[in-house]
């Protein structure tokens, strides 16, 4: 399963990026804005930024929802680097857009995903990934890793290979579900990530080996030991 993380925080992506982890990075209009980034050259040098930390795909959203928009936007984004996948909202426009370009090799995401029919669309259109929002469906008393489990079925079924993109991922127990389930690819903040690390089993084993290790070198150091 490949990791990305999901900001547009250079950091954070520079901290994934040094655990040796990381595989790419999502960002969203919210996530560039939480960061304060704004306006067309600044957004475009933010993401080239971000290819200059990170080896893998870096998904770079359309603001536009016409067709000829997307398209216009696509061409441009593609330009900032060979990293660039274009994040393309799950629309009417957006799956022409996703086709379009998928015929002309231009690597997409199909965001805003919240079913299986929406996303079967999206592996239909020719999309690279698709990202199915976990979270704001658990936020709406729904159980995201349903959809999930349910596109892993549907792709698998006719071997579909878009990559799914597990996203709104809100906690380390998403990341692990979603490894269950068989996700292609989840993007979670740095936090999330990082708590994988963590099991006070691990810190009190550590503690006590640490610990045995310095009795013994001052019991050996003892002169008549
Ligand atoms: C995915 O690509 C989105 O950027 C993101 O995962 C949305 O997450 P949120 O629901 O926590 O805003």
């Amino acid at each position: 399963m490949k990791f990305f993380i999901d900001t547009a925080n250079l950091g954070h992506i520079r901290e994934a990026h040094e655990l040796g982890i990381l595989d790419g990075v999502t960002t969203n209009p919210s996530l560039m804005a939480k960061e304060g980034i704004s306006g067309h050259e600044n957004v475009i040098r933010h993401y080239k930024a971000i290819c200059d930390i990170t080896d893998g795909d870096v998904s770079a959203e359309v603001i536009s929802t016409t067709f000829e928009g997307m398209l216009q936007e696509a061409e441009e984004l593609v330009k900032i680097d060979e990293q660039i996948v274009v994040k393309i909202p799950m629309i009417k426009d957006g799956v022409k857009a996703i086709k379009y370009l998928s015929g002309q090799g231009v690597r997409t995401n199909c965001t805003l995903v919240f079913s299986p029919g929406q996303a079967l669309l999206a592996a239909k259109a020719g999309a690279t990934y698709v990202s199915p929002f976990i979270g704001r469906l658990d936020d709406v008393s729904t159980d995201g890793m349903v959809l999930i489990d349910d596109i892993r079925l549907i792709y698998d079924n006719y071997d579909f290979k878009t990559q799914i993109l597990a996203a709104s991922v809100r906690h380390p127990m998403h990341i692990i579900a979603c490894a269950k389930s068989g996700a292609d690819v989840v993007t979670s903040s740095l936090s999330a990530i990082t708590a994988l690390l963590k099991h006070p089993l691990t810190d009190i084993g550590l503690a006590q080996f640490l610990a045995d290790y310095e009795r013994a070198a001052a019991t050996t150091n003892k002169p008549n030991a």
